[in-house]
């Protein structure tokens, strides 16, 4: 995959994504071709960033000039990751996604340790599988909160560039590899705060919810947790797997809904807590 194939590749994703939507009855954009523009834009600038920091992980299936399928992987420090793979309605079941995968798979052959955030399409699932990841399954927490059962939220700060070596550290503790380039992204995309006392230290990146969140303990992971619930109206806050009970006792404290989809699909890995991964960049 290129930098040109990114526009491209993010309409395959979106037409993949949209058709499992309505098959899982879920909630979607109305129409595969209007996907939410600042959606979109977020989608490939990120893809942008992967293809500049690892293009041997992207690899994309095409037939003349049409794009049937795409997959983005990275390593960052001997972890292989999984951001991106579909391939569109029309061509899937026929084994591209298998010949996507398998470059993508070698290029992580160097790697201990493996992650990603898997849908609940059981044919993403079979590949994973296969692959040798074990699926935990996931929880999100939704909705608007009860402001008034949110405390004053204590020691959280506005983040900054100036604490990607905090953050580095606390990754490699709670993941076992820290984001290193990935945080020039991710500060580009979301509102970073940090809480860094003497007894723990803990980043989140906001949206509306939680988009990743790591901590050295569930005390301080839960006090960032309230931040972006009194930050946000209509809150999303997911990949919750069993391991991070705390945010499932924070958000049901806020009255936010709980429900589950998907798996965080890893290899020589336990599940990172206290931690929320990030869809993309895990
Ligand atoms: C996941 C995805 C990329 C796989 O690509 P693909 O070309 O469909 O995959 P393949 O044809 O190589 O493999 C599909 C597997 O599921 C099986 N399969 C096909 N249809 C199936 C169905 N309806 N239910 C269950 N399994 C099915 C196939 O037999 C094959 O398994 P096998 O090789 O062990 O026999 C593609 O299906 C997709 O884009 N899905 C929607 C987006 C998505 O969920 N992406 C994954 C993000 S984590």
């Amino acid at each position: 995959m290129t930098l040109d194939d990114a526009p491209g590749a993010e309409r395959v994703t979106a037409a993949g994504f949209h058709e499992l939507d309505l098959r899982m009855s879920r909630r979607s954009w109305p129409d595969p071709q209007l996907r939410p523009p600042e959606r979109s834009a977020i989608w490939v600038d990120r893809v942008c960033h992967l293809i500049g920091t690892d293009p041997g992980g992207c690899w994309v299936a095409e037939r003349g000039d049409e794009l049937l399928g795409i997959v983005v992987s990275f390593v960052r420090e001997k972890m292989w990751l999984l951001a991106s793979y579909a391939v569109v309605p029309g061509a899937q079941g026929l084994g591209l996604g298998r010949a996507l995968l398998a470059p993508a798979l070698d290029h992580g052959r160097g790697s201990l340790r493996a992650m990603l955030n898997a849908s609940n399409d059981p044919k993403a699932v079979r590949r994973y599988h296969e692959a040798g990841f074990r699926l935990y399954p996931q929880m999100f927490l939704r909705g608007t909160p009860d402001r008034s059962t949110i405390p004053v939220v204590e020691k959280v700060r506005e983040g900054s560039a100036g604490d990607v070596d905090l953050m580095d550290s606390i990754d490699r503790q709670t993941r076992g590899a820290a984001h290193g380039v990935d945080h020039e992204i991710l500060l580009e995309q979301y509102r970073l705060v940090v809480s860094d006392t003497t007894t723990g230290q803990g980043y989140a990146y906001l949206d509306d919810g939680v988009a990743l969140l790591a901590a050295t303990n569930r005390r301080t992971a839960a006090r960032l947790m309230w931040e972006a619930i009194a930050s946000g109206d209509d809150l999303l806050i997911g990949h919750i797997t069993p391991e991070n009970d705390w945010a499932v006792e924070v958000g049901l404290a806020a009255r936010l809904e709980l429900d589950q989809g998907g798996y965080l699909a890893l290899r020589h890995l336990k599940p990172p807590k206290p931690y929320l991964a990030h869809g993309a960049l895990m």
